[in-house]
């Protein structure tokens, strides 16, 4: 009997402590309300009530309250990194969609942010086969370890992928260092050594190899940290990280028209698409099966992975925002607000004055990876380099990632290259 009382009143100052928490309480009736065959509806706050049903039956009481305790243990976990206020995000993307560009929103708020630019680059190059490719298994899990590691500010786990192995946590190889704007701080730039190479070395100041013992300290210092990656297959390999109670992260995915980006493919890596422009044109060379079997597969996992990011799962509640590159060139600083907003970071005009200065001011394009041009006129570009034929076998294999995002389908070379008919339906995908 003492017992009993005992734990009434532990469970009644358990239901004290969350019952200022919505989102808990909602969690957990979710979960009784799935146990109670009563017909009486729990409203958000109908807890005591629940608590005098349940205290009838003692067994299923200690469940719950089992349930409650190791609920309330992890939530008192998550508080604290919500407490330190620290947000992270992954900015996930495939090639050819404007993720340099994209990136640039987080890159340029560098006081209080650690960007890091593909470090997932080392990863699949590690992991390459023979044959070309990636065991998908493999690479994924890999993919997932790393980036929860640097999401901690630990490098150790991404220096095992670099090739030359770092000494020391010391590397003159790391993937466009000079993308991220964190790593080429003041903090993180060592003294220059004299003769040994840096391919990808800092623009901004003179600084000597990578010391990633610093990389790590910086990034502790920061708010916020910030990962981009063209490499995530699939969103749910992922999961992991959402679940995490030491990450608060959240999951913003960037899309543009597979049309699009096939046509950007073309420019960027002319010789694999020879023979495509050739079949387009009429030529004798059949197209090639390997390559259109590729294009179906980044189409289906891009859509897979929107899926399950728009059908919030319980675990992705609140964590995901899917954006389409076709919206943040037309509208780059409402975007931007938008994507700032749902990461909880504060939107500073460093960023802003980025935007407007690299979204209007400048014709100028510099090479493949170029983020300066004048993105709403870039964005619909690719109408007139597509070549009709090569538009109509994206929409067959890809049709049903352009209907989920919006695109609209072209029935002749007239419609495709008519730029008084827009190619982007109004569509709002996350009610933020
Ligand atoms: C639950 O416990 C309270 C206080 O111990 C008691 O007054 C109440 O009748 C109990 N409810 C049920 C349904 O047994
Ligand atoms: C608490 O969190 C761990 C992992 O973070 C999870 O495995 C477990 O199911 C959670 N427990 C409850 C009751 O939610
Ligand atoms: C891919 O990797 C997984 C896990 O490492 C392994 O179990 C599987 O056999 C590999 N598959 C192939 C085709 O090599
Ligand atoms: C790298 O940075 C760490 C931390 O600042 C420092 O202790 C270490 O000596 C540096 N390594 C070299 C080789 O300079
Ligand atoms: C950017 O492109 C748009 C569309 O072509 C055009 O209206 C605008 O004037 C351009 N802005 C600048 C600054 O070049």
């Amino acid at each position: 009997m003492r017992i009993k009382y005992t734990i009434c009143i532990v469970f009644f100052v358990a239901l004290v402590i969350i019952e200022k928490e919505n989102r808990i309480i909602s969690r957990v009736s979710d979960k009784l309300t799935l146990k109670q065959t009563s017909q009486t509806p729990l409203r958000p706050g109908g807890f005591s009530r629940i608590l005098l049903k349940h205290n009838a039956s003692f067994p299923s009481l200690s469940k719950d309250f089992m349930l409650m305790k190791r609920r309330l243990e992890n939530y008192s976990k998550h508080q604290e990194v919500m407490k330190s206020g620290k947000k992270h995000i992954l900015l996930l993307a495939t090639t050819r969609t404007g993720s340099s560009f994209v990136g640039e929103f987080f890159n340029q708020q560098a006081d209080n942010m650690f960007y890091l630019f593909e470090p997932l680059w080392h990863v699949e190059k590690m992991l390459t086969l023979d044959t070309g490719g990636t065991n998908a298994t493999a690479a994924a899990a890999a993919y997932r370890n790393v980036l929860q590691h640097l999401l901690l500010c630990d490098f150790t786990l991404l220096e095992k992928f670099i090739d030359p192995l770092p000494v020391d946590h010391i590397t003159p190889a790391l993937f466009r260092r000079e993308s991220s704007t964190s790593l080429c701080g003041e903090s993180v730039c060592s003294p220059v050594v004299k003769g040994v190479f840096e391919r990808y070395h800092c623009k901004t100041r003179r600084c000597g190899p990578l010391n990633l013992t610093m990389a790590s300290k910086s990034c502790l210092q920061k708010d916020h940290r910030v990962i981009k990656s063209v490499r995530v297959r699939q969103l749910e390999n992922l999961r992991p990280l959402a679940e995490d109670p030491r990450l608060d992260v959240k999951f913003i995915q960037l899309v543009r028209d597979p049309r699009a980006v096939l046509a950007s493919r073309m420019v960027a890596f002319a010789a694999k698409y020879k023979n495509w422009k050739e079949w387009a044109m009429g030529g004798d060379v059949p197209l090639d099966d390997d390559e259109v079997r590729k294009l179906k597969g980044n189409c289906d996992n891009i859509r897979l992975s929107a899926k399950v990011g728009l059908r919030q799962p319980p675990w992705l509640r609140g964590r995901y925002m899917l954006v389409r590159y076709e919206d943040i060139a037309r509208f780059p600083m409402k975007k931007a607000a938008e994507m700032y907003k749902f990461s909880g970071i504060p939107f500073t005009s460093q960023v802003k004055s980025w935007i407007l200065k690299n979204t209007h001011a400048s014709k100028e394009t510099s090479g493949v990876y170029s983020t300066q041009k004048n993105s709403s006129e870039q964005v619909e570009k690719w109408r007139f380099s597509l070549p009709f034929k090569i538009a109509q076998v994206v929409q067959r294999v890809c049709g049903p990632t352009l209907k989920l995002f919006g695109y609209k389908f072209v029935s002749s070379e007239k419609v495709l290259t008519d730029k008084s008919i827009s190619l982007i339906e109004d569509k709002v995908f996350n009610a933020l």
